[in-house]
């Protein structure tokens, strides 16, 4: 079996030394800039080609906007990295974006647009990677355009600890919207037995991005959860919370594995009465509560 390194790209440095840590594998860093007119520069600190040549290299590199950089900036370093490793003749390219910039562009919801996320698929394959993961992508059929072995792995069962660590008693799980309902099933099994789920029918306007919520909840007295993948601008995390507010609920957790939060996305989920924001460390983000490295060393470890 060859010597697995893990790259720590610039976008995920603390998880990737913790799933170094688990699986006891080498760790390198990167180093990059950006250049004055604009252009990104990465470089994987080793001395020589030899490090990576005929290694089982993973790459670890998310693709969420933080304060540090934008998605587009850590897919051009991913790319590079990819690139890079080839180059030295890595045996086996494994691809790890815990977070999929560009998937919720995964169909043409109006005539003449891109559907992005197949495309970025593509030019990941296409730069030399030989295995794919990533954490909870907001649709899974995203990955069918890989070719190569593509997994998404799945975080319910970290975030539902971290979750019974606060004492629920008596919990509801809330599901925003439908496509987020077998997401919110799971998290509930694992926040014990008989945990009821319920649903919401979200719509979204495809030109002006305004959101609208139906449907009932009975919450009345209880701890409820609301589970979605990704909390960006806050919206659809913010409405969700005030009708669970007004349904009675006597304390609301907000929860997320891609806790983004861009612009005042805080603000609006306090003030909309959330108790907590909980999230996964997939990106950086201020709610990163619980680390999903286990999940990738397991799955890491599992297809050796
Ligand atoms: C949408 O289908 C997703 O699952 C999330 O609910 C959505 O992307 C969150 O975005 P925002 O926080 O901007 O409403």
């Amino acid at each position: 079996m060859a010597e697995q390194i893990v790259i720590a790209g610039p976008a995920s440095q603390g998880l990737a030394v913790k799933v170094a840590q688990i699986l006891q594998a080498r760790v390198v860093a990167t180093e990059n800039k950006v250049f004055p007119d604009g252009e990104c520069y990465l470089r994987v600190a080793v001395e020589n080609d030899g490090m990576i040549r005929g290694k089982d290299v993973i790459i670890i590199q998310t693709t969420g906007a933080s304060s540090h950089s934008d998605q587009n900036q850590q897919i051009m370093q991913l790319i590079m990295m990819i690139s890079a490793v080839k180059r030295m003749e890595a045996a086996k390219i494994r691809v790890v974006m815990p977070y999929f910039a560009y998937s919720r562009q995964d169909k043409a919801f109006r005539p003449g647009e891109s559907i992005f996320a197949n495309e970025l698929c593509r030019w990941i394959e296409a730069a030399g990677a030989t295995e794919f993961y990533t954490v909870d992508i907001h649709s899974t059929k995203i990955l069918d355009v890989f070719t190569i072995p593509a997994f998404n792995l799945d975080p319910m069962k970290i975030l539902a600890e971290e979750i019974k660590k606060r004492g629920v008693s008596d919990p509801v799980v809330i599901c925003p919207d439908k496509g987020a309902f077998e997401r919110s099933r799971a998290f509930a099994k694992y926040l014990g037995d008989n945990v009821p789920v319920e649903q919401f029918q979200k719509t979204r306007d495809v030109k002006t991005g305004e959101i609208t919520m139906e449907g009932e909840l009975h919450v009345e007295g209880k701890e409820v959860i609301i589970a979605d993948d990704i909390i960006a601008s806050g919206g659809t995390m913010a409405f969700a919370l005030k009708i669970a507010k007004k349904a009675g609920a006597s304390k609301i957790y907000a929860v997320s594995t891609h806790p983004l939060l861009i612009k005042n996305a805080v603000f609006k989920l306090i003030s909309a009465g959330t108790d907590e924001i909980i999230g996964t460390d997939t990106l950086d983000s201020p709610s990163m509560q619980c680390s999903v490295a286990s999940v990738i060393a397991d799955a890491i470890q599992g297809d050796k």
